[in-house]
């Protein structure tokens, strides 16, 4: 594992996977197209719905052998609030610990790391985040949200 703290751009690497804050890793096909065509939450959204969301977060590119297979953004004040969103990694990829680096790169990162309350909203993957420590909130009754379908 290398972390390169004197680069511009935030990176991890293990063999030939890399985890990369580097905007120009973005491979807008890839995420676009698992986002609005795989995913469950986010089916049908535009390009531009993405590539605005990425410019306005921290996002995180994991590549294989240079090539895009998967993503998280970080929607942050870099401060003391983290929210983890859009977390995927394509079907042909996964369960060979690529999903585990990935979260590790987002957490790793000095600016999601100094955050006090990270967060994030998952239908069925909640023992893949309890490996790194998430479980339901302590005190549900403290949050609200307000949900516009
Ligand atoms: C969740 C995800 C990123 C994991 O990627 P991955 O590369 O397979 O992750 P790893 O190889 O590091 O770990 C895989 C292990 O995580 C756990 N895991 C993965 N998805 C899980 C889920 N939905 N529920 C519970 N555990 C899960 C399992 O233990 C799995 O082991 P297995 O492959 O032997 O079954 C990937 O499955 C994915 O993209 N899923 C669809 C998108 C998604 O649900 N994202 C999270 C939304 S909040």
């Amino acid at each position: 594992v290398v972390e390169h703290a004197m680069s511009a751009h935030f990176e991890l690497v293990r063999g030939a996977a890399v985890v990369t804050t580097d905007p120009s890793a973005l491979d807008l096909d890839v995420v676009h197209g698992w986002l609005s065509e795989r995913s469950y939450w986010q089916r049908g959204v535009s390009r531009e719905a993405v590539e605005r969301a990425a410019r306005h977060s921290l996002p995180f590119h994991l590549l294989v052998a240079g090539a895009q297979v998967g993503y998280a953004r970080v929607v942050t004040d870099r401060t003391r609030f983290a929210y983890i969103a859009d977390v995927f990694v394509l079907e042909a990829h996964r369960s060979s610990g690529l999903g585990a680096f990935l979260m590790q790169g987002v957490l790793a990162h000095p600016d999601v790391a100094g955050c006090r309350q990270v967060t994030l909203a998952t239908e069925d993957a909640h023992g893949f985040y309890a490996r790194f420590g998430f479980a339901a909130p302590t005190r549900p009754d403290r949050w609200m949200e307000l949900r516009r379908p």
